[in-house]
């Protein structure tokens, strides 16, 4: 094992998140369930509890869950397919169903214990169900724990596009216990960790380090690594969402490596491209432009080499003519260009810089040719490490 700094060992973490209807608690870290165990216990006192995962994660940890379900008046499972198959509003109807079958009534509860798709998923069914039932995030995944879960955006899926339907429903409490990662497979926590680089990247330079350093740790799923890393992307995450609850402004900060991402994971769609890698090449392509506007390209190649460490499958062939039709056609193109989020350096990022598409074009075409390349062609050759 390669040599990383010695990590303090830190318990469960609370976090706040204030938002327009009230606050959700969010613990996070090893041992985070544990110790939300008391405030959730009495959140489900009395009350009918409906418990919404999947067969492999209720195989997996369900048994974590025992303590909370007798703390109900009675439980209720209610079971979906796993990963973005959830997200579909047959779904939700089926267990809308169940849940009424089940006699559900506005003071039960609904605790979504999964990845992002099982919260995406709860937080829909909970926020329409009687016009809103209450219900918290029990997140498991990397993504979900870092991202998803935080903030009040909830959905479902049409066959025209991703999440587009759907509401704000905040949870009540989330909580993020590190112990739950120790089971995600290699592309999971690369998903994951993409989206944790880019907050570091749009605005926290510590976590950037603290993923650097600890980059072998947190690709081995390492829970004790894991748990400062989540706690820093959620901290981040929480101020940005606090400060524009509905994204009118600085949420857009989290669109950084998206607008490229969006339309590589839209072309890709019948590869085995996934969210989070598409949205690794839209980072290392952002690097290109942040460049041409003054990133630093030491900088840049830091990114870039940390980026490359979570080793990217190829990307498949993408003619530039559907990528471009494909990110005109995202909710953030405005006519003089497209507005992009970008770095001036780790740690900081401008939220809607427009650039002419003539420049996108020809960046692009440079990009597709070489993506895992340097960030800067040089007439002397490559300008950074041979990756
Ligand atoms: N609401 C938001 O703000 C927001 C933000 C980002 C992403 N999302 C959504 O999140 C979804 C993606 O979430 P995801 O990346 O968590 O994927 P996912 O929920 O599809 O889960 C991926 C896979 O991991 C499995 N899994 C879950 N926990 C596990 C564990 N502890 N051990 C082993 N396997 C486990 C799942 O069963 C599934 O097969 C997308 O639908 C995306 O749109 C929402
Ligand atoms: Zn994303």
């Amino acid at each position: 094992m390669s040599q990383v700094p010695v990590l303090e060992k830190v318990g469960p973490q609370h976090l706040e998140l204030r938002h327009p209807r009230g606050r959700t608690r969010i613990t996070v870290g090893c041992g985070a369930f544990a110790e939300a165990l008391p405030a959730l216990a009495e959140w489900v006192a009395g009350r009918r509890l409906f418990v919404l995962s999947t067969g492999g994660v209720r195989e997996l940890h369900g048994a974590a869950l025992a303590p909370l379900c007798s703390a109900a008046a009675s439980t209720v499972d209610l079971e979906v397919p796993e990963g973005e198959a959830a997200k579909a509003i047959g779904q939700a109807e089926r267990l809308w169903r169940e849940m009424a079958a089940a006699g559900g009534k506005r003071d039960s509860r609904l605790v979504a214990f999964g990845g992002g798709s099982v919260g995406d998923l709860g937080g829909f069914v909970s926020g329409c169900f009687l016009r809103g039932i209450e219900f918290s995030q029990l997140p498991t995944t990397l993504l979900a724990q870092a991202d998803a879960s935080i903030g009040g955006k909830t959905a479902v899926d049409l066959p025209e596009a991703k999440n587009f339907v759907g509401l704000f429903h905040h949870p009540r409490f989330v909580v993020s216990d590190a112990r739950w990662l120790a089971s995600l497979p290699l592309e999971e926590l690369r998903s994951g960790l993409v989206e944790t680089i880019k907050m570091g990247v749009l605005g926290d330079r510590e976590l950037f380090d603290r993923i650097e350093a600890t980059i072998d740790r947190l690709l081995a799923g390492d829970p004790e690594a894991l748990a400062p890393v989540v706690v820093a992307a959620a901290r981040g995450k929480i101020e940005i969402v606090e400060a524009d609850p509905e994204e009118g402004g600085r949420r857009r900060l989290l669109n950084l490596g998206h607008t490229l991402g969006h339309a590589l994971e839209a072309a890709a769609a019948y590869s085995d491209l996934r969210h989070g890698e598409a949205v690794a090449y839209g980072l290392l392509f952002v690097l290109r432009l942040a460049v041409r506007r003054g990133l630093p390209v030491a900088e840049a190649e830091r990114v870039r080499a940390l980026v490359l460490r979570l080793g990217l499958p190829p990307l498949p062939f993408l003619g530039i003519q559907a990528l471009f039709e494909l990110m005109s056609r995202d909710k953030k193109a405005i006519e003089a260009g497209l507005r992009w989020v970008l770095p001036r350096q780790i740690g900081e990022a401008d939220e809607a810089v427009a650039i002419p598409l003539p420049e996108i074009e020809e960046e692009l075409r440079r990009f597709l040719a070489g993506p895992l390349g340097p960030v800067q062609e040089s007439a002397g050759g490559r300008a950074g490490p041979d990756l």
